[in-house]
This record gives structure tokens, sequence and C-alpha cells, in this order.
């Protein structure tokens, strides 16, 4: 059974690692992550460990890890489909039915008229199966001579399909038995169908060619036109009717008659992310026509809602920056300049699951919106959408085109340099939350003000609520507004997080943690690592059993560190005398990572300590050291966790 990717995303969002495996190992809580055990080996002390906010386990003894998935697979011995069937009974999400997957894709043929206009394209007629079908249902005397093939001398050439060159044929007597189509098959032969139609129209190349497309770019989209004829899919598919209504490809108009969805449109074949043609996109010849675009429907195959044109072409070309635009064009247009990864929607508005595509291919992500009102709309609405998606290490940047500029006319006017150079400048997040929760805000009154922060909350609820994503957005709104804080760290405003040279990087770690103490989700790890009797140790021990009880708002969390780490009272002033931590005015995704950057820094460097002091006792212990190096090293280009 294939399960499809979005119904295991689907499952393992319904699924909390901590519960599965807190039924089979005992967890203890240690602030961000629970340990234990390991189950997979022999030992004493606790090196596995799960993480809830990344949804992974992981033994440092053993190295075994994974996701849910993966701890029951391997607990029980179980396959994929086994462990599937038991999450999806738990979760609710229901799998693809035995067999069902493969007996959607299939759809009556007609054999009665076995015009093979269709077929693919000469040097694919060994794999057409379809025609190669069609030999078994042909009467005795000629199915029975090998490899004849009745056809042949119509699949070698191109056809004018305008004259039917297949008349004569259907005198032929024919067995009327009916066997099965594949939707695919269908989808990629009318690909080739619209594609072939393109040279012998003089409008839609013209149209191509106004619109600054180059051969080889039309080649590489695989464009194509769809002609004028009401039913000229029929005419060209007649065995296929089913199949062409399943697509949606034809139409019933009122009075019963048959005809094709696409009309005089150049055609935009639509691929799915493994590169098979699943739908079809057509846009009118000139602006006037109406509607200018439009999209077959959703089928077996065609998901729009699941689906990114460009994805599978940008993922060919090894995209590193991926952009989603509105349109086809944009996405072309800006393949054709050498821009790979631009993605559009399929004429729908983008939802979740498009999101997530796209922070699968990469943990930083651009979204284009037209300047005017609508744009903004987009924006905001996109924005409620991705915000539950970013989880620490995510990054998303917001690409404002100037005022009736999509990215095809932008590009085209500015060049790609210059493109290339706006496309950078877009705005982090942060700033772009800023800038649109204030645009119509007086931010001087302190009604204003409040405003602000109110919709800023309404936005920050939608974040994850296990990251310092909230807390470093919402102390970043109040320093660009310039709340009077009223207490204030005795702190310089140095803009970056850098190492200060007067104090040692304990006690910068610890400055940080006592301004900004949501980070300790990123120094956690380094409890294990240092010794007890360092401040550093006491202090993040008392963030870890204080750290769920942080409250939301900045100002009151710093309070309740203070509070909590009153019996350091005198070497904690001293440390905040002569620290040297940044307000974070530059952007709170900046302070993330930088604090995350910090820690692993620190993590190795503690360990390699700990290998060149020869602080270990036995061989094991050393190598169990240099494996941790080795497992920092790799989570720090390890981006996503996958199945
Ligand atoms: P736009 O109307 O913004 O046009 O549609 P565009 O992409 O700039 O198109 P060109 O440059 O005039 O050719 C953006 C996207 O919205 C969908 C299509 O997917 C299109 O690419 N759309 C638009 C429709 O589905 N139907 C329409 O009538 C218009
Ligand atoms: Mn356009």
């Amino acid at each position: 059974m294939a399960i499809p990717q979005h119904t295991i995303d689907q499952i393992l969002d319904r699924t909390d690692i901590v519960d599965v495996i807190g039924q089979f190992v005992k967890l203890k809580k240690t602030g961000r992550t629970y340990s234990g055990c390991c189950p997979f080996h022999q030992e004493k002390s606790p090196s596995f460990h799960v993480y809830r906010d990344k949804q992974y386990f992981h033994c440092f003894g053993c190295q075994a890890n994974g996701n849910a998935i993966r701890f029951l697979m391997d607990i029980g011995s179980r396959n994929f489909v086994e462990v599937m069937k038991d999450l999806s009974s738990q979760t609710g999400v229901e799998l693809p039915k035995d067999n069902t997957d493969s007996n959607k894709l299939k759809y009556k043929r007609e054999t009665a008229k076995p015009k093979v206009v269709a077929a693919p394209k000469p040097q694919n007629n060994q794999t057409a199966p379809n025609n190669v079908k069609n030999l078994e249902h042909i009467p005795n005397d000629t199915a029975q001579v090998e490899h004849f093939d009745p056809f042949a001398e119509f699949q070698a050439s191109e056809q004018d399909f305008s004259n039917d060159p297949f008349a004569s044929f259907e005198q032929m007597p024919m067995s009327d038995v009916q066997q099965d189509g594949n939707l695919y098959d269908l989808l990629e032969n009318i690909a080739q169908f619209y594609e072939r139609q393109l040279p012998k129209s003089q409008s839609a190349q013209q149209y191509f060619k106004q619109r600054g497309l180059t051969a080889e770019t039309i080649a590489y989209w695989r464009l194509g036109f769809a002609p004028e004829d009401w039913q000229h899919l029929e005419k060209a598919f007649p065995q296929d009717i089913e199949g062409l209504k399943l697509l949606g490809l034809i139409r019933t108009s009122d009075n019963g008659r048959e005809f094709d969805l696409l009309r005089d449109r150049v055609i935009f074949p639509i691929r799915d992310s493994k590169g098979r043609v699943v739908g079809f996109g057509g846009r009118a010849l000139n602006d006037e026509i109406k509607p200018k675009y439009i999209n077959s429907p959703d089928s077996e195959v065609f998901h729009k809602n699941q689906l990114l044109y460009g994805l599978y072409e940008g993922r060919k070309e090894k995209a590193q920056d991926w952009l989603m635009v509105e349109g086809y064009m944009d996405v072309i247009a800006l393949q054709q300049y050498g821009l790979h990864g631009a993605v559009a929607t399929l004429g729908t508005a983008s939802n979740t699951d498009h999101i997530s595509i796209l922070f699968k291919q990469n943990n930083r992500i651009t979204i284009a919106f037209d300047g005017d009102a609508a744009g903004q709309k987009a924006a905001r609405r996109t924005l409620e959408i991705a915000l539950p998606l970013l989880n620490d290490g995510r990054e998303l940047k917001f690409f404002v085109l100037p005022n009736d500029h999509d990215p095809d006319s932008l590009i085209r006017r500015e060049g790609i340099e210059n493109f290339r150079r706006l496309l950078e400048q877009a705005p982090l997040m942060s700033d772009f939350i800023f800038a649109y929760l204030t645009r119509n805000q007086d931010v001087s009154t302190p009604e204003g003000k409040s405003q602000v922060m109110g919709e800023l909350k309404n936005l920050t609820e939608l974040l994850p609520k296990h990251g310092s994503f909230r807390y470093l957005l919402q102390q970043f709104f109040r320093e660009k507004l310039g709340f009077n804080r009223k207490w204030q760290p005795q702190v310089n405003n140095d803009a970056s997080l850098s190492f200060s040279t007067k104090i040692d990087a304990e006690e910068y770690v610890i400055a940080i943690l006592l301004n900004h103490p949501y980070l300790y989700i990123h120094f956690e790890p380094l409890r294990a690592l240092i010794a007890e009797d360092q401040l550093l140790f006491k202090i993040l021990n008392i963030l870890n059993v204080i750290f769920e009880d942080l409250p939301d708002d900045p100002e009151l969390s710093i309070y309740y560190v203070l509070g909590a780490c009153a019996n350091y009272h005198h070497e904690l002033h001293n440390i905040l005398l002569h620290a040297n931590v940044s307000d974070y005015t530059s952007s709170p995704e900046q302070a993330d990572k930088l604090a995350a950057d910090l820690s692993t820094k620190l993590q190795l460097q503690s360990l390699k300590h700990k290998i060149k002091s020869k602080q270990f006792k036995s061989i094991a212990e050393m190598k169990n050291l240099k494996l941790q190096i080795y497992e920092i090293d790799k989570k720090r280009s390890m981006t996503l966790i996958e199945e």
C-alpha cells in the first residue's frame, strides 16, 4: 500500500512522540527534553532523549534515532505499513484502502474505434501500454501474428489530426470488449497532444513570443495549445471518453452535448512532484476573454491543495532559495532568467499544505505579494497559515512587489540583477509584521501602541507553543515601539550578539538568559556538559525548573527569573554590569539563531575540552564524547527530521 506523504504528515501531526515512547520507556522530564534508559540497548544511566518540539528521539549511547514511526517500527519489529495502520486507528486519520489507489486510476477504454492518434511519440512506442494492450483484442487472424502492429504506420509520423487518417479503420471488425486505461498514461498522452498543437497555431506561438518565452523555455515547461474545436479531445482520444470525463477535461452542456473544457487556450501542463502530468492550466490568448485562466478540476490524480506548480522543476534544478509567487507565468519567467525554485499555487489560495511543502525544501522561504490592498490581504492570510508552522529555525521572508507588478513583469523591467537585489532585500517576517501592523496606526500615542501590541498578541498566539520566537517577537515590538522598561538591565545596546571581551562565555550566556529567559531552550543541552559548580550550571538548573511556568510577557518573565535566582543576586548583578547583551532590535530571527549557534559552539568546546583534558574513565566513554561531537555536527546540518 502506498501511503501518500500528506497522510503520513497528518498522522504525525496528531501523534505526540512523548506519549508514544512513554508507553514503552519510563521518561523523566528534564526541561525541554525527556530522558530515560534506552530500550534498544542495555544501559544503567539514561542516554535516551526524546525531544517534543522536534518530535524526535535520539540515544547518545547506541545512536538509535528517528520519529514516532521509526520508534514503533524498531520497538515492535514491525514494518512501516503495520505501524501506520495502528497509528491510523489511534489518530482517526484514514489510510488509503488497499488497491483502491490503483483502481482509482483505472477507467474503461473503448476498443470499438481504436484511433491511435493519441499514441505517445514514436520513440515511446515500446512503452505505450494502451496500444500494446489493444493487440490482445484484435480478432484472432491478425492478433496471432507475432509483433504485428496494425497501427504502426500511423504512429510513425506526426499526423494532422484535422483530417482523420483512420477513417478506413472504422470498417474493420473490432471486438467491443472494454479494457482498462490508466489516468496517468492518458494525461501524458494529452500533454503530448497539446504540445503537438502548438506549432500548428500561429496565434498561440505569437502569444508566447510576445510574452518573451524562448523555444527552450516552451519545451522545458512542455507548453502547448488547445485548439478551438469544441471536441478536439474526443476526436483525438475516442477510446478514452470515460478517462477524459474523470479528469474533468470534457464537460456536458445543458442540452447534453459534450465539449472540451480547454479551448483556444495556451496550455500549461501541471506536473506532480514526481514529474507526472496530473492536470492542465489554460490561458486565454487575450485579456478580454474571461476567465483568463481555466484549470482542470481536481481528480483522482490532481489535488490542487497539495501541489505547487514548479516544485518538480525546481527540485530537479536543485533550487536552494524558494519563492512563492502567484502565477504560472511568474514561475516560468523566473526560471527562464535562471531563478529556479519559484512555485505557484494552481489558481487557489495558498494553504498549510503548500507552505509545509515549501518548508520541506528549505528552512528559509520567501513569499511574494503584490503591493496593493489585495496583496496585503493575501499576505495577512498567508501569515496566519504560516505562523503555526514556524518551528525554531524556520524563517519566512516577505517580498512585497512594487505596485502593479508581478515577478514576471518586474523581472522584465528591472532585469535579473536588480530583481535579485530586491528579492534579497525582502524583509524578515518580524520586520514585515511590524510594518504591517503599524501601517494604519499612530504609534507615537499610547493608544496606537497598545492597539499594535494587541494585534501582535493575536498573531503570536498562532506561533508554536514551544519555541522562543513568540517571546522574541513581543520583545522586538516593545523595543521598536519604545516601551519604557521598569527594570533596565545594566547593559549596553550593542546591536549584535557577539562575545564581549570583558567577560567569559559562561557569564555571557548567563547575561543572555537573564535578559531573554526563553532562549533557555537553546542552552539546555549545556547542562549535561558543564561542571556542577559553575554558576551557569546552577542558573540553567533553575531555569529548567521554572521554564514551563515562565510568563508570556517578556518583562514579567525577567522578573520571574530574577526572583528565582535570588540566591545568586550578587554574582548576577556583576555579570549584568559588564555583559554586553543586545536588545535584539536587529531581529528576533537573528537572536534566535545566534543563541542556537552560540550554544552549539559551547557544547562542542566543552566536549572537545573533556577529550583533550582526558576527563573520561574508559575508551567507551571517550568514544561516546566523540560521538556526541559528531552528532552535534550532524544536527547542525540537519534541518528537517523526516521519515
Ligand atoms: P493573475 O490574474 O494574477 O495573472 O493570476 P498572471 O499570473 O499575472 O497571469 P498573466 O501574467 O496575465 O498571464 C495568477 C494566477 O491565478 C490563477 C492562475 O493560476 C494564475 O496563474 N488564475 C487567474 C485563475 O485560476 N483564473 C483566472 O481567471 C485568473
Ligand atoms: Mn502576470
